[in-house]
């Protein structure tokens, strides 16, 4: 492997070609799942039919031209390299950000790697006594986000990419209307988009969670609940009413002082999850809530929002 060559055929940058040889050196890989058996595991991980038909067109059959001996290779490696994280809690990349409008095997490559790794993370939950059900309804998140991404135009795989390495390394469970995620010392706390976010939902997943990792990793030792997130922008009070999910759910938590985040705006993060798109002008987006009105108010009269971060006592 050639890894200058390698990065002009994927039309990505050299170092992220060097950066996944490094971390995946020659560590195993997993094969996918037979391109029969494609059509029920995308349905159990809940891909809708559109991105399934594409799924199995692009399918990375031993002869499909579709895939060159580089996609073949990143393929093959990002496998490794997320394999060799398992059991892992941290932001994992899997590898560079590829054009995917060249087609199947480029649109859905991190995909098939997350198909790849399935029977490995069942197997990692089967290890820590996890039954069935949590587990494919944690690795189901994979259809939630393709069907976002795709309400998106594509402008939300960026980051979903890193996101669901997270599902397929065991670090990460949905465990009712919250996932929950090993970080340590706290159980970091994630909102799918997933209707209504009710303190009576939270409450009974809270209390999941309280029985789930004791018995699961008893090794583990967990002192809190922590979030970090758009949601907990206490700015967000002057707008929405006191009895409204978002603030009532701020109420749980003791937030740390605000610190800018590394690498992370949270302006856009606000545009992603509320309007889902990154792009559209602000005088372009619906006004239809409360909360859609109050985004733009604040950013139209120059103010930003932030990215906070808090926790309350497991
Ligand atoms: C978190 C979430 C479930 C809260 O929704 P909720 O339970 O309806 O929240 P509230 O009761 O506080 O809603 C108050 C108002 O804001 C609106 N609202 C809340 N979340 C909204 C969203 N993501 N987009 C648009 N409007 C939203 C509600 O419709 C309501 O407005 P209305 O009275 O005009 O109808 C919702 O924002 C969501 O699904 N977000 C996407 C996932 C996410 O952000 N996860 C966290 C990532 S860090």
């Amino acid at each position: 492997m050639d890894p200058v060559d390698t990065a002009a055929r994927l039309a990505v940058p050299v170092e992220e070609v060097e950066r996944v040889h490094r971390l995946a050196g020659d560590r195993p890989s997993a094969p996918l799942p037979a391109a029969s058996d494609a059509p029920a595991i995308l349905a159990r991980l809940a891909v809708p039919p559109d991105d399934a038909a594409e799924i199995i067109a692009g399918w990375p059959d031993p002869g499909s031209p579709q895939w060159t001996p580089e996609l073949r290779w990143l393929l093959d490696r990002s496998i490794a390299l997320v394999r060799a994280d398992l059991g892992g809690h941290g932001w994992l990349v899997p590898g560079p950000e590829l054009p995917r409008d060249r087609g199947p095997a480029w649109r859905h490559l991190y995909v098939y790697a997350y198909l790849a790794l399935v029977d490995v993370a069942m197997a990692y939950h089967r290890d820590h006594g996890i039954a069935d059900a949590v587990s494919w309804t944690t690795l189901a998140d994979l259809g939630r986000n393709l069907a976002i991404d795709r309400r998106m135009r594509g402008e939300g795989w960026p980051v979903m990419q890193s996101w669901l390495t997270l599902h397929i390394r065991g670090s990460l469970y949905e465990l009712g209307r919250l996932q929950h995620h090993r970080a340590g010392t706290t159980i970091d706390l994630h909102i799918p988009d997933s209707g209504p976010l009710s303190p009576e939902a939270i409450d009974a997943s809270l209390d999941q969670a309280r029985a789930f990792f004791p018995r699961h990793f008893p090794d583990e030792h967990y002192t809190a609940f922590a979030c970090g997130s758009w949601l907990l922008d206490p700015q967000l009070a002057e707008y929405l009413p006191e009895d409204s999910n978002i603030i009532r759910f701020q109420r749980r938590f003791e937030l740390e002082p605000y610190e800018q985040p590394d690498g992370l705006d949270a302006d856009v993060e606000v545009l992603r999850f509320v309007f889902r798109t990154l792009s559209t002008p602000l005088d372009a987006l619906p006004r239809r809530t409360v909360l859609q009105r109050a985004i733009i108010d604040h950013l139209a009269a120059g103010h930003h929002w932030q990215w906070r971060r808090g926790r309350f006592p497991l």
